[in-house]
């Protein structure tokens, strides 16, 4: 404990002492959506708490808050590099700050168990090492600013099916070795200062509730200190979750704490000293950022500035992945007179992120066609043309583009309570986040309004997404009026996740206004725990003849020298709230790639998906680059790399399959509530390696610019020393994968695993060494019946390695 340590636990000490049991009790639930009361007796700050883990979204969920938007977790852990990921954390930090945010709820470290889970874009790796040492590094960054984090969501959250009550059945060594270990390490390596638990269950008890994994594993074996919250609306048992070691329930005022667990307390059912030790962690969350009088912040001077746009174009770049490069058609020639059809409706409405509590909303998007245009515009004699071949969403979206709108709130008697600019036609007002003058207590409704022009003639299509009494009118004229109920999936969260309804269809005129109107009747929320109005206005354009589009791209794809066409899912396929059903690219883009291709053997597919989709034609194609979701910059950094101004920097933090039969894990819906992870240690390549399945590209894959010659390998218990010469003619960034496979093994192990790495930077021609530590981690395996870690000795293969399936030198270490 450092002397700074020992005023803050002093400070809390002093300021628990002074509070009253109905005090602490307030102080532990929610004064709100995202934050905690303050006690100005006590000299103690609200803190406020802001999801994560791309961007800051801060209080409001709204468009007029902007943040910066980096790439998606998976694109960060592509770059396999704790460094940047740091940071990443610091310029989060700098953006909390900002935005007046204490602790941010981030970063999401739960695994790639299956490629179907839907927050798969939102975790790192199907590797527990990779994913622990890229969320240490994200970590250290935004604690080094001064901001709290809750690494989340601890644990067994791998999928979101059923995910408020399904419990994930994991026997010990899996948990140990692959689900905690990450947890483990951050909390070793970084020092959170706070922990998020998962709605779900494990083993049988409620993550809220477990006093196992929480109070035993967590604090009492790892040491860990921070706060712990709930997920948003897990907490469900006033004893069971004191007990069980969660010290805050979100949101609030109405939770199982608060007054209810002061009752408890008066009841004998709860001992005081049990709520004592969850304030204390609050307070000294507080002390920790500052919001305790007395207490030093642990950090005083925020590090110096960052320039998030500039770090958002960089992270992107080095978590692009090149997978495929045939005859070094990437990167493009460009010289005077070539041509380039850019093809893909994401090359223009880019896909910056993943859908879910982890949208942010940035202040711009650099789209492809954004970024492109204004790189290809500044060389002499290069033509660029789009076309938009195919759209992946068929169905209506928030009302956007040409689109003006406002929301009016009226009161029973029809008059004006309350306005507000809308920038999209999707409201999300959560808390006290309301128009001026509306309450909750006083508003009828609320009308979305305005004025929508056109950008193409024919048949528009407009609908709603949310569940209650809705009004449709366009033009002045009611086109809908009906009720959504609740559907079978009962998830708290359906409004803002939910299928899209479409409700009217009309024949409409390019650049002719239209007046449009949705009226909501605002329902009785009093009994509610959370108040929230969830709801959206949505359209869809014209949908031109799927067939003709292709041609049309096809025969601009002919015309030039190069067709890059940007491939992508939809907030439909990859979002927190459910899980994939397959891993098909969305409409009619696997048909439009063949068609592209077959038009110009120069086409470069851009895959602009967080997580893993099948791509059939990979191998009818030039270049294959995945730049999953890659933040506001994305289209910027995407002109540097296909320019080749920058290198795509990403290996796979995770195996891409062929078809998803090849993923070791396809099933993520529970069975009767349970679901058994069966596979035990053998997700991700480990399981690919343990069948003989080939992927259609391997866990560490990625081919950058240049080429990399292994000279030599010396492996030691302790480290491993690489020499390796950049035998390209670029500069480049090579990650070094250090594989441990067991040569004659006693115990059931996988047949490999990822030991360490280091990412090693190298001009033309040299060469350069590097000395990787090995942890003592990678030799052991939990054993169950001393409850404890085992080192396992023996002769071990060292593979020095450019991704799992190339192994470029090996040594024999005995142990
Ligand atoms: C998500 C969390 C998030 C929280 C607050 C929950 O639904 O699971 O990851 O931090 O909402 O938005």
């Amino acid at each position: 404990m450092t002397d700074a340590d020992q005023v803050r636990e002093e400070a809390v000490e002093a300021a628990l002492g002074k509070l009253d049991l109905d005090t602490k009790t307030r102080l532990l639930a929610g004064r709100d959506m995202w934050s905690l009361p303050a006690v100005p007796e006590i000299g103690l700050g609200s803190l406020v708490m802001s999801d994560g883990p791309i961007g800051v979204r801060g209080v409001r969920w709204s468009a007029d808050d902007p943040s910066i938007a980096l790439p998606s977790p998976t694109a960060l852990a592509a770059a396999w590099d704790p460094e940047l990921a740091r940071r990443a954390g610091r310029l989060l930090a700098q953006e909390a700050r900002r935005k007046g945010v204490h602790v941010l709820l981030a970063p999401t470290v739960n695994l790639h168990r299956s490629p179907l889970g839907g927050r798969h874009f939102e975790c790192y790796s199907e590797d527990p090492y990779l994913t622990g040492a890229v969320g240490a590094g994200y970590v250290n960054g935004v604690q080094d600013g001064g901001v709290g984090t809750t690494v989340k969501h601890f644990v067994g959250n791998d999928a979101e099916t059923e995910r408020f009550t399904m419990d994930s059945v994991i026997a010990p060594r899996p948990l140990r070795e692959l689900y905690l270990a990450p947890f483990e390490a951050i909390v070793a390596n970084a020092h959170p200062w706070g922990i998020m638990t998962a709605y779900n269950r494990v083993n049988g008890v409620s993550m809220t509730e477990n006093q196992y994994l929480v109070n035993d594993v967590l604090r009492a074996q790892w040491g860990f200190d921070g706060f712990n919250v709930s997920d948003w609306m897990a907490a469900r048992s006033t004893t069971g979750d004191i007990e069980g070691g969660m010290d805050v329930a979100m949101p609030g005022p109405q939770t199982v704490y608060g007054p209810a667990l002061a009752a408890a307390v008066r009841a004998g059912e709860v001992a005081e000293s049990t709520v004592d030790a969850a304030v204390r962690n609050v307070l000294r969350l507080a002390a920790r950022v500052g919001l305790l009088e007395g207490a030093p912040a642990e950090v005083a001077e925020p590090p110096a500035p960052i320039d998030g746009q500039a770090l958002a174009r960089e992270l992107a770049a080095r978590g692009f992945v090149l997978v495929r490069n045939e005859a070094g058609a990437l990167p493009l020639d460009l010289s005077a007179g070539h041509s380039v059809a850019l093809i893909g409706a994401a090359a223009r409405d880019a896909r910056i992120l993943g859908g879910g509590s982890a949208t942010v909303f940035p202040e711009r998007v650099v789209s492809p066609l954004d970024g492109l245009t204004a790189a290809l515009g500044a060389l002499p004699g290069v033509d660029l043309t789009f076309t938009l071949g195919a759209d992946p969403s068929d169905e209506p979206v928030p009302a956007d583009k040409g689109f003006a709108l406002r929301a009016v709130c009226r009161d029973a008697s029809g008059a004006v309570i309350g306005e507000g600019a809308l920038p999209s036609g999707q409201v999300q007002w959560i808390g006290d986040d309301l128009p001026e003058g509306a309450t909750y207590e006083t508003m009828a409704s609320i009308e979305v309004t305005g004025r929508f022009v056109p950008r193409e003639s024919g048949e528009h299509a407009f609908g709603t997404r949310g569940l209650g009494a809705f009004t449709l009118a366009v033009d002045g004229e009611t086109r809908w009026d009906g009720v959504q109920q609740m559907g079978d999936e009962a998830d708290p969260f359906e409004a803002f996740f939910g299928a899209p309804n479409e409700r009217a269809r009309m024949v409409l005129t390019e650049g002719e206004p239209v007046e449009v109107s949705l009226t909501y009747q605002v329902p009785d929320m009093s009994a509610l725990p959370l108040k929230a109005i969830m709801f959206s206005l949505l359209h869809l354009g014209p949908q031109r003849d799927a067939d003709e589009l292709i041609a049309e791209a096809a025969s601009a794809a002919r015309a030039a020298d190069t067709a890059v066409v940007v491939v992508a899912t939809t907030d439909r396929v990859e979002s927190e709230g459910f899980d994939r059903g397959d891993l098909g690219l969305p409409g009619r883009q696997d048909d439009l790639v063949r068609a592209v291709a077959a038009a110009n053997p120069n086409t470069v597919v851009v895959v602009n998906a967080g997580s893993p989709v099948e791509l059939p034609w990979r191998e009818e194609v030039a270049a294959v680059l995945l730049t999953w979701f890659p933040g506001q910059e994305g289209g910027a950094a995407l002109a540097d790399v296909l320019l080749g101004d920058a290198e795509p920097g990403g290996r796979l933090p995770t195996t891409w399959p062929a078809v998803l039969a090849d993923a070791p894990v396809t099933e993520v819906v529970p069975t009767e509530g349970r679901l058994e992870y069966e596979e035990g240690l053998l997700i991700g390549y480990r399981a690919y390696e343990a069948r003989g399945v080939r992927p259609a590209y391997p866990f560490g894959h990625g081919l950058g610019y240049t080429d990399w010659t292994y000279e030599s390998l010396e492996a030691g218990a302790d480290s491993v020393r690489v020499r390796l010469a950049n035998t390209g003619s670029r500069p480049g960034r090579e990650v070094v994968q250090i594989y441990l496979a067991p040569l004659s093994d006693t115990e059931e192990r996988p047949n490999s695993w990822l030991a360490a790495f280091a990412g090693v930077e190298a001009g033309p021609g040299q060469s350069v060494e590097v000395e990787i530590p090995l942890p003592a981690r990678a030799f052991e395996i939990w054993d169950e019946p001393t409850n404890g870690w085992r080192r396992i000795g023996g002769s071990y293969e060292v593979r020095a390695s450019h991704s799992h399936a190339e192994t470029r030198l090996t040594a024999t270490l005995d142990l």
